[in-house]
């Protein structure tokens, strides 16, 4: 008898310490033995033949896309299919992951490491973690800075955004950040960002904070980030479902009421990556993010929206290659500006910079086009962050602080041009 009883004791022990040590962990979506292959490319016929692998969703899944190479993630399962079929379209694949688990593993680990709310740059945060930690900043700041609400995500949360100002008649900074939900060397760099803006004693940093208005909504697709720690680290769009289709979400940078769906520039389809969603605006998140825009376009000299990876400056027009926008010019001037300043750095890394058309692939109803076409902010960019397909999405945790130091330098080189170009002369 008092043996059956010590061991049921031990039992609910035992339990009780698994259940503690594992949290929700098993009901992660896990990528074992998934790999991450680069397909070059040179032909259309060739990369219709390859995209269409991706109409597999459960076994290939796009991660990147330019004009000659596509990232895909195949399933254990599917991979010999993946070969045939490369070796068919007669392009080549190249692998750089050989297991996504093994990095989704590692980064978990480094994300437990010390307490649960203790914020920083070591590891990626928690939207919570990231939420309370602007609450401490916006009680520090109590001048300097102001919470915005940008509106009501789908699944009921607060987009939330800081505004930081030194002083009046500043041109004003808005910085888009994780509108992508796997992305976030995004988040973590703009909250790198901001704590810079308010405590670095570097003269230049200080003359960069003090002399713009800043704008920043360190997380902007809200449900999907939230996805992303709790059930699938891979997860893009949005967490809306859809009327037609059991897949969920649609692309929110593919979703802006600014020639959407032009030219192919997004698909109709639910299911893909790239889903435009089923009427400009459907998503709540960008609707609310466009309408705030809106409401200080006026306030508002330069747009960048922050995504990874790839390392480029992308600058409209995404919706066309026809036709370039009008201070093209002053675009890749200003581009090269912030490419040079990061080359320049220790750490050597290489952007490049173009159109988003010209350069990467046509994709209309993204941030940086709709801001530059319908809100007339002339200098717009989306800014692709580290790396160029090595890690990809999961960036390991030491890269944080360095790619954070290359977008302050970076930012700083691109607005001193705007201001000689003449961009940064008060709007209203
Ligand atoms: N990777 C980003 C995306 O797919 C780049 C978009 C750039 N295109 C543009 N039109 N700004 O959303
Ligand atoms: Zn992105």
């Amino acid at each position: 008898m008092g043996n059956t009883f010590t061991w049921l004791w031990a039992l609910a022990l035992l339990q009780g310490a698994l259940g503690a040590a594992v949290p929700e962990t098993d009901s992660r979506i896990r990528y074992d033995n998934y790999a991450v292959y680069k397909v070059k490319y040179e032909s259309v016929e060739q990369r219709n033949l390859l995209e269409k692998l991706t109409e597999d969703r459960a076994n290939v899944r796009l991660w990147h896309e330019a004009k000659d190479e596509l990232h895909l993630m195949i399933s254990p399962q599917s991979l010999s299919e993946f070969q045939t079929k490369v070796r068919q379209a007669n392009a080549s694949a190249e692998i750089f992951i050989a297991n996504v688990q093994d990095l989704i593993d590692m980064e978990t680990t480094e994300n437990s490491r010390g307490t649960s709310d203790e914020f920083g740059w070591k590891r990626y945060n928690s939207l919570a973690q990231i939420e309370a930690w602007l609450d401490e900043i916006l009680a520090r700041y109590p001048v300097i800075t102001e919470g915005f609400i940008v509106g009501q995500s789908y699944e009921g949360r607060t987009i939330r955004g800081i505004k930081i100002s030194y002083k009046s008649g500043n041109p004003g900074v808005f910085i888009e950040s994780n509108i992508h939900a796997r992305e976030w060397i995004t988040s973590a760099t703009a909250t790198w960002l901001i704590n810079q803006f308010l405590t670095s004693e570097d003269p230049l940093v200080r003359t960069l904070a003090e002399s713009h208005d800043w704008y920043i909504v360190p997380v902007l697709n809200v449900d999907g980030f939230v996805y992303t720690h709790e059930k699938d680290r891979m997860w893009r769009k949005t967490r809306q479902p859809s009327a037609t289709s059991s897949c969920i979400g649609a692309d929110p940078n593919r979703n802006y009421d600014s020639h959407w769906m032009e030219n192919n520039g997004a698909s109709s389809n639910p299911c893909a990556e790239n889903y435009g969603g089923p009427q400009p605006f459907s998503e709540p998140e960008i609707k609310a993010m466009s309408e705030f825009v809106a409401g200080i376009k006026d306030k508002v000299n330069v747009m960048l929206a922050f995504h990874s990876y790839s390392q480029l400056l992308l600058s409209p027009y995404g919706h066309t290659e026809e036709e370039l926008p009008p201070n093209y010019d002053d675009l890749m001037e200003v581009a090269k500006a912030y490419a040079d300043a990061v080359e320049a750095m220790p750490y050597g890394t290489v952007y490049r910079y173009g159109t988003a058309s010209g350069i990467l692939y046509i994709a209309s109803g993204a941030t940086n086009d709709w801001a530059y076409n319908e809100q007339d902010i002339q200098i717009s960019y989306t800014i692709e962050f580290r790396d160029t397909g090595h890690y990809g999405f999961i960036l390991p945790p030491v890269h944080i602080v360095p790619n954070a130091e290359e977008a302050l330098f970076g930012i700083a080189a691109l607005l001193d041009k705007c201001k000689e170009l003449g961009y940064l002369a008060i709007k209203y």
